[in-house]
């Protein structure tokens, strides 16, 4: 069923709550890809009914950045959810989630002010507060993010904790192509060219996890083995940042532990890519 409305929206999961029947949330931007069928399915695992939002949050866009191109195929994407279990998509307007007026935000600036908040300055602050707003619409059960976005899931079960929300965060296993690229709906903006060397982005990172797993802890030598093989494999993509980082505080470390992850964003074309792997675990 698809809902562009918030009344009938909060109408429709009331139902299912006063039923005895638990919801769970997956917030997507659309043009979905396996990835967000994962999640799909995981919240499907974990609830009777599963709602997907499906909304290209403007405030998550910085004003040079991709707003106006995002990918959209709303015809794709409500067969890809039907197939998937999902109950209803949620697809508000923009006026709808942000009316004359609005002036509300979350901002949780510690875990923000890193990684991909240092060249997307305001993209948290749009995340958080579009992701309490959903969650306060459908007041679901469980909430579902991917580990694609592992700062986003971070900075969104720091928000959870620290605002005493009720819904539980569920994260989901990052989705790769065959050839180890991560799935992303930007992954459209690649030309046959640069998606052939993208997989070389993730490569690098996995260079970075056998050297952890022979042994090596010194966080500069795993980041200097990465970035070689870029340079040998990948000279098409232009690092943004690359770091070893603690998964649950984001924190960088100079000695890695089995607790580290390589998170990394790079240029490439027309697209920004971001993937990270844990070190420890197996290939
Ligand atoms: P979007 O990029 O559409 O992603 C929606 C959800 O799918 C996120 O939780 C994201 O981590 C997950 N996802 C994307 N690619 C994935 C992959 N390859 N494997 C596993 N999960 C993947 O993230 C957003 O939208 C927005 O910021 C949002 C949270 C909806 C707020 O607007």
């Amino acid at each position: 069923m698809l809902i562009q409305d918030l009344a009938q929206l909060r109408g429709e999961c009331a139902k299912w709550r006063n039923s005895g029947l638990s919801i769970a949330l997956v917030p997507t931007m659309g043009f979905f890809h396996e990835g967000h069928a994962s999640l799909m399915r995981k919240a499907g695992a974990l609830a009777d009914k599963v709602v997907v939002s499906l909304f290209v949050n403007p405030t998550q866009f910085g004003p040079k950045e991709d707003l106006s191109s995002y990918p959209r195929d709303f015809e794709r994407d409500s067969a890809l959810a039907a197939a998937n279990g999902v109950d209803v998509i949620f697809m508000p307007s923009v006026e709808l989630m942000y009316p004359e007026g609005f002036d509300t935000w979350v901002e949780v600036p510690g875990l923000a002010q890193r990684l991909c908040g240092l060249t997307r300055p305001t993209h948290f602050r749009g995340v958080c507060t579009v992701v309490l707003k959903l969650l306060n619409l459908v007041a679901p059960d469980v909430a579902v993010f991917g580990e694609k976005d592992w700062q986003q899931l971070a900075i969104i079960r720091r928000m959870a904790r620290d605002l005493n929300l009720t819904p539980r965060i569920e994260g989901a296993p990052l989705v790769r192509e065959a050839d180890g690229l991560a799935l992303s709906s930007r992954n459209s903006y690649l030309t046959p060219q640069e998606r052939a060397v993208a997989p070389s982005f993730y490569k690098g990172l996995a260079q970075g996890r056998a050297l952890y797993q022979s042994g090596q802890r010194d966080a500069a030598a795993i980041k200097q083995a990465i970035s070689e093989y870029w340079a040998a494999h990948f000279p098409q993509g232009t690092v943004d940042y690359l770091h070893i980082i603690d998964g649950p505080t984001l924190e960088e470390k100079t000695l890695a532990d089995d607790n580290c992850r390589a998170i990394a964003a790079v240029y490439l074309g027309k697209a920004r890519l971001i993937d990270n792997i844990s070190l420890a675990e197996k290939a």
